[in-house]
């Protein structure tokens, strides 16, 4: 698994754990957040005898040797964040999404090993939004430059399919959230300005809509695509079944932490998505997905786990 110690890599290398398998987890341990946090979401696991941890980058380490030797590749490492990725940060951006996930396919090219590579992609790639509800099909085009490198990489999943046989699935995730989500992120922030009393940037009115999708949702939906059929390949959605709105999120917090919290509100950010919302009919009936969250026992789920940890 690459991407092991960020958010949605640390419980997933748990879940699989659990389920038995044997992990090799490579993370560079990137600043966008403090690394101490990815350390400590390890905690739990590193010591477990079926786990092995690589403090390696993708794009200068020498993957061949480990990717070579593996039965499933979960790509979950990137440069995460849609509003930050403008101006000179896109450089980053097209390292460790774009160059990072090429160098991984290079690898794995002619590999007798490799059941399947799950690529984590995005609902970014989808951009703006006119319909209800975006399937497979929905045409991409992307409106922030992460957006832009999350499709670049799904094009280059296919295409080493296409031309090597390289057994590629890529899931498009729909705002994940959940305990330990990354710290950049709303329900995040949200959760700290409540108990620790402090200033939440509204970027925009609260209007905007995402199909939040809780953790576990998430990792259901890449184990049965990293354990599906030799013929199951390409693109597919990954949500969490329903839709709300940023000002419903914030009551819903201020319920569950019994706070007020203190909203500033700013300018809409550049890139940033008015709506999203996932046709998850395709997943659902190739790989039996069915999100078994719902929003408010997730976003408790993440507030008890914040509360534990204050
Ligand atoms: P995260 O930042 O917590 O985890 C990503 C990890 O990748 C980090 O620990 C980082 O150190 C590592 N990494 C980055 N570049 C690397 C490189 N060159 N070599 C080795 N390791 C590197 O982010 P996350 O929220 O857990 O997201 C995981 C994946 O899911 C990403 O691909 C992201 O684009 C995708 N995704 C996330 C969400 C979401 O809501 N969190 C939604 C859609 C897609
Ligand atoms: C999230 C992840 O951060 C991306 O990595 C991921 O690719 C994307 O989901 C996806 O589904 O593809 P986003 O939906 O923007 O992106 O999630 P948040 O960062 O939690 O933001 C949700 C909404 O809250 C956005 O409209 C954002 O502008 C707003 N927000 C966020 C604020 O108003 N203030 C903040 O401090 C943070």
């Amino acid at each position: 698994m690459t991407g092991c110690a960020g958010f949605i890599g640390s419980h997933l290398c748990a879940r699989l754990l659990g389920e038995g398998f044997q992990v090799v987890g490579i993370d560079s341990l990137t600043e966008y957040y403090d690394p101490k946090i990815k350390l400590a979401s390890l905690d739990a696991i590193k010591s477990h005898p079926n786990f092995e941890f690589i403090q390696a980058d993708l794009v200068t380490m020498d993957v061949e040797p480990v990717a070579k030797q593996v039965g499933i590749i979960f790509h979950l490492a990137a440069q995460p964040g849609v509003r930050g990725s403008w101006g000179t940060n896109f450089d980053i951006y097209l390292r460790n999404n774009v160059a990072a996930t090429q160098r991984l396919l290079e690898c794995v090219k002619e590999s007798n090993h490799l059941i399947k590579f799950v690529y984590a992609s995005s609902s970014s790639v989808y951009g703006q939004i006119a319909s209800i509800k975006v399937n497979e099909e929905h045409p991409t085009h992307p409106f922030s430059p992460y957006g832009v490198t999350k499709l670049a990489a799904e094009n280059l999943c296919a295409l080493y399919d296409r031309n090597y046989g390289v057994p590629c699935i890529a899931l498009r995730f729909f705002t994940v959230y959940g305990p330990r989500q990354r710290p950049d992120m709303a329900f995040a922030r949200l959760i700290t300005a409540a108990f620790k009393g402090e200033e939440f940037s509204l970027y925009g009115d609260g209007s905007q809509e995402r199909d939040f999708t809780y953790i576990e949702d998430i990792l259901t939906g890449v184990i049965l695509a990293g354990s599906s059929t030799e013929t199951t390949r390409g693109v597919l959605n990954v949500g969490g079944g329903h839709v709300a709105s940023l000002n419903q999120v914030i009551t819903m917090i201020e319920e569950l932490t019994g706070r007020n919290i203190q909203i500033v509100k700013r300018p809409h950010a550049k890139g940033d998505l008015q709506r999203t919302s996932a046709d998850i009919s395709k997943i659902g009936n190739l790989l039996g997905y069915t999100p078994k969250y719902d929003l408010y026992e997730g976003v408790q789920q993440q507030v008890l786990c914040f509360q534990r940890s204050f």
